[in-house]
């Protein structure tokens, strides 16, 4: 009961800092008070339980969108998909591997990691594809393209262009020597 009761102003105590002098004997001193202080610490508990509550799904959330095996249900085939293509592309120029991995560094280029490398303008919006540092220098998006197509064909509107690209540098550089690492 007295850790119960310890959580309870725990969880309420952003919004009641005098709570952390309250002692229940003044309760004999001050029934008032301790009316007082008690409804409201009462009244504040479902909110401090709700920020707790969604904190903690936000955090398990976070944790499942990094998973490795985030599309092992939903598109089981994604890995094999995009390393096939790659070993066609880096089989016909290599360069296009060194041209890959840029492209996912370029992915986080424009305002940090947001959005994509691979959207162009529109009549109302700056992609990032024409920003400065991308414009006119990477390459390779012929070959996200066929990826993606292939992907899209598997498992539609399933797997983001981000993770595309990502799967794609990976695959680059494994299969023209370099190490491997999970995505
Ligand atoms: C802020 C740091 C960096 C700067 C200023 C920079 C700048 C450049 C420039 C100017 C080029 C030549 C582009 C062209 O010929 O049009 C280039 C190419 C390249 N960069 Fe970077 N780079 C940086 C970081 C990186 C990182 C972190 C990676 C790898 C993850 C990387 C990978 C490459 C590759 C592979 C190429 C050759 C691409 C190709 O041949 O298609 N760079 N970089």
């Amino acid at each position: 009961m007295a850790f119960v009761r310890f959580n309870l102003f725990y969880l309420a105590r952003p919004r009641l800092n005098h709570v952390a002098v309250y002692d229940p004997k003044l309760a004999s001193v001050w029934p008032a008070l301790h009316a007082e202080i008690g409804e409201e610490a009462m009244a504040s508990f479902p909110n401090g339980f709700l920020a707790l509550a969604i904190f903690s799904l936000l955090a398990i959330a976070a944790r499942a969108q990094l998973s490795p095996a985030f599309y092992a249900t939903t598109c089981p085939n994604l890995q094999s998909i995009v390393r096939s293509v790659i070993a066609q592309v880096v089989a016909q120029e290599p360069r296009m591997g060194a041209s890959m991995i840029r492209l996912f560094f370029h992915d986080c280029f424009v305002n940090g990691c947001d959005a994509s490398v691979l959207l162009d303008d529109t009549p109302t919006m700056a992609g990032e594809k024409n920003a400065m540092g991308n414009m006119n220098s990477l390459r390779g998006y012929e070959a996200v393209d066929a990826i993606k197509s292939r992907v899209e064909a598997a498992c539609r509107a399933t797997v983001s262009c981000a993770d595309v690209v990502a799967l794609a540098a990976r695959d680059s550089v494994s299969l023209l020597g370099g190490p491997s690492w999970t995505v």
